[in-house]
């Protein structure tokens, strides 16, 4: 490679990131507010040592063929890659780099405070004053649900289940969970009770909250059949990925008053068109996938991300990398 290798950053992300990517690299950033086309990123991919992506760039293999056989490393500002083709980039020598840790607190406070905000009606407080309705005290207004000594339901019990699990303890809540990797010393740590099935779980929470990831298993986790094992009181929480959840079946669930109501870091689709079902009802929160997005979460996430680029096109391994070894084919 002659001079310094050459990298696209697909949307400005914040300086402290830039500052560590320009010290090393010839750096081309598409400087839009909002994804690039299919078309621009198949453009300005050409000729790319390294693509520092977001989670809603879908990099897949003719993505990885148009940069060409210099690529080396996509490096994901995100901790989750569903939106990477892994098995197309190991099968092509390229690197996967993505940042966890960096978030597990910042989103586990959001999925908490999304949970304190459906079950004390909170959304509707604040447009209840807003709108000029609050006349006085009345006994039979607004009326949420406990949140203390509640069951909370963990689907996930990896980096944010356990912190949000953390957080249900300080609020005496009965923590279970269920982890398709039956992992029962996570448990020990935060007090939570491991369900031996989904079905368990859903059937004695009061509140669920998703922490998967997106993969074939986890697509459309809760659906019409899961929703219907949930308790009519529930609340679906979910700062994981939109299509964890059917959001058709969702929608029906709610309405027909199968579950109480849902609140939404994460959509399917994303962002949800302003006119859609689930934005007109009172009992459902849909927050703008937001789970990661403090100054210190999203700097530290600028700099892991920035590293792992870098690391990859200066002939290094980052150190967060997807697929997990070094990918064979190197180039
Ligand atoms: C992630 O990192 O995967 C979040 O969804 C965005 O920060």
């Amino acid at each position: 490679m002659y001079g310094q290798p050459k990298v696209l950053v697909t949307r400005p992300i914040p300086q402290v990131g830039m500052d560590i990517i320009s010290k090393a690299c010839d750096v081309q950033i598409l400087r839009c507010d909002t994804p690039p086309s299919r078309e621009e990123l198949l453009e300005n991919v050409r000729g790319m040592n390294g693509l520092l992506t977001l989670l809603t760039d879908r990099i897949d293999a003719e993505i990885m063929d148009a940069a060409g056989p210099n690529l080396k490393i996509i490096s994901n500002y995100a901790v989750g890659y569903d939106n990477i083709d892994v098995e197309a980039a190991t099968k092509r020598g390229v690197m996967v780099g993505n940042t966890p840790g960096a978030m597990t607190e910042t989103t586990a406070d959001l999925a908490f405070s999304l949970l304190l905000a459906a079950a004390r009606r909170i959304g509707e407080g604040i447009d209840y004053v807003r709108k000029g309705k609050w006349e006085t005290f009345k006994p039979l207004e607004l009326l949420g649900r406990d949140v203390h000594h509640a069951a909370l339901g963990i689907i996930g019990m990896g980096r944010i289940g356990t912190e949000v699990a953390k957080r249900a303890r300080g609020f005496d809540m009965n923590v279970l969970y269920y982890d398709h990797r039956m992992r029962r010393d996570k448990g020990r740590s935060t007090g939570a009770v491991m369900c031996d099935t989904l079905d368990d779980l859903l059937a004695r929470s009061d509140f669920v909250s998703l922490h998967t990831p997106l993969n074939e298993k986890t697509r459309h986790l809760i659906n019409t059949h899961t929703l219907g094992l949930m308790k009519k009181t529930a609340i679906l929480i979910n700062v994981a990925r939109g299509p964890v959840v059917d959001t058709e079946a969702l929608c029906e669930a709610i309405e027909a008053g199968r579950i109480a109501g849902a609140a939404l870091d994460v959509t399917d689709p994303e962002p949800l068109p302003s006119n859609h079902r689930l934005l007109q009802m009172p009992q459902c929160i849909v927050l703008p996938h937001i789970g990661s997005a403090t100054v210190e979460t999203r700097n530290k996430m600028a700099v892991m991300a920035a590293e792992n680029l870098v690391a990859g096109v200066t002939g290094g391994v980052p150190k967060y990398l997807v697929n997990c070894e070094k990918p064979a084919v190197g180039n």
